[in-house]
């Protein structure tokens, strides 16, 4: 078998498809290559992230240089900090609710209808009981429903998944207004996680989007392939150090099990950790206003042609009205029911736009109806003027 020719055709194959491959969201921007030559071996950062496992073939040192640099940036007190570099998002997601049930096994975990399909399926595996949360034409939480759950059980402690940067439509639920209903309703033992697997990242850096004492959000877990467009899936969780599962010391590793996975990619952490040390807070803020920057002329390009299109004013993800199947497919649009979206990760270029443009022009010109306004069974709002964005 050559090996090589396999996968120079798989390289070849995502090059030819990156082109028109605008509907995920991963930054395609970054050059890693000086964190490549780790891939020749083995670096398995095995346990929790402060304590070193045996031997020297691990990236602990870069792993907890990552996690400062976020938990700073998110205001996380440098006293009761911790977290560690996960597989993903979800592993995020479950690292932090399985934390939050520690702390209250006899919560209801509250989560809205646009959060991420983890949320239910991590319900699933820790044995925690879920209400669905409705949501705004935008997608956001709507905390006056909300409320009535929470009200209903208010007896019960409460577990808030609050998501900053929904998979359809971006839209941020406020941990400032979560806050306020449980505080209504006089519920003291909670928990507010935010899923921020795509907007933690640009939001924390706008300022928005904190942990600081007084804000209500007991831990967070963001992507790492999604704003920082590692090449390899993985991600960050960060909660208060008083809150994390304590772990136990395993002898043979000489680490302290505190993680949902035993052993964990030591290259993840150097990927992140090159995102960081290479931009630094003003290089990611300026990719992010050029995203942004971009996102707003795609609507400006749809609105032009007659084809609904909107956003947040905070998301890289434009909403359009579905086009024909021939359309979505080439450009991998995510599709909804009767919105779907296109994402302007930084690295999407104008010439993709204009070129998705061009063929919702041409597919009109064939006669193919520009789609009237219609709502969304799950989200989207029928508008160009996007609605105002969460405070987050
Ligand atoms: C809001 C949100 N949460 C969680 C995830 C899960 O991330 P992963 O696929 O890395 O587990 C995603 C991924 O799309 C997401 O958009």
């Amino acid at each position: 078998m050559n090996v090589a020719a396999v996968v120079r055709a798989l390289l070849d194959n995502a090059a030819d498809g990156q082109r028109t491959a605008i509907g995920f969201p991963g930054a395609v921007d970054m050059d890693y290559s000086a964190v490549l030559p780790l891939f020749g071996r083995l670096f398995n950062n095995v346990g929790d992230p402060l304590s070193d496992p045996g031997g020297t073939a691990h990236t602990k040192v870069l792993e907890r240089a990552v996690v400062d640099w976020c938990a700073d940036l998110l205001a996380l007190p440098a006293d009761d900090r911790w977290g560690y570099v996960t597989a993903g998002g979800t592993e995020g997601n479950l690292a932090a609710l399985h934390a939050a049930h520690r702390r209250h096994p006899d919560a209801v975990v509250y989560y809205s209808r646009a959060a991420h399909y983890s949320v239910g399926k991590i319900l699933d595996i820790i044995g925690a009981p879920g209400e669905l949360v409705d949501v705004d034409e935008g997608g956001e939480m709507d905390y006056r429903h909300l409320a009535t759950l929470v009200g209903w059980r208010r007896h019960r402690p409460a577990i808030v998944v609050a998501t900053a940067g929904t998979t359809m439509t971006e839209a941020v639920d406020d941990p400032a207004r979560v806050d306020a209903v449980l505080r209504e309703a006089g519920v003291d033992r909670r928990h507010v996680h935010v899923d921020a697997a795509l907007a933690g990242i640009p939001l924390a850096l706008d300022g928005v989007l904190t942990l600081a004492p007084g804000s209500g959000v007991d831990s967070i877990a963001v992507s790492g392939h999604k704003f920082f467009g590692t090449p390899i899936p993985c991600g960050l969780v960060l909660m208060r150090d008083s809150i994390r599962r304590p772990g136990r010391h395993v002898a043979y590793t000489a680490t302290l099990d505190t993680t949902v996975s035993g052993s964990r990619c030591g290259q993840a952490a150097a990927l992140l950790w090159c995102a960081i040390a290479a931009h630094g807070r003003d290089g990611h803020r300026a990719r992010t206003a050029r995203a942004r920057d971009l996102a707003a002329y795609a609507v400006e390009q749809l609105t032009a042609i007659g084809w609904p299109a909107w956003r947040h004013p905070h998301a890289f993800t434009v909403v359009l009205a579905t086009p024909p199947a021939a359309v979505t497919g080439k450009w991998l649009l995510a599709t909804d029911g009767s919105w779907s979206h296109t994402i302007c990760m930084p690295g999407v270029t104008r010439g993709q736009i204009d070129a998705l443009v061009a063929d919702l022009q041409t597919a009109s010109r064939d006669g193919v109806p520009v789609p009237q306004q219609r709502r969304s069974s799950q989200t989207a709002a029928p508008q160009t003027v996007a609605p105002q964005p969460a405070g987050a």
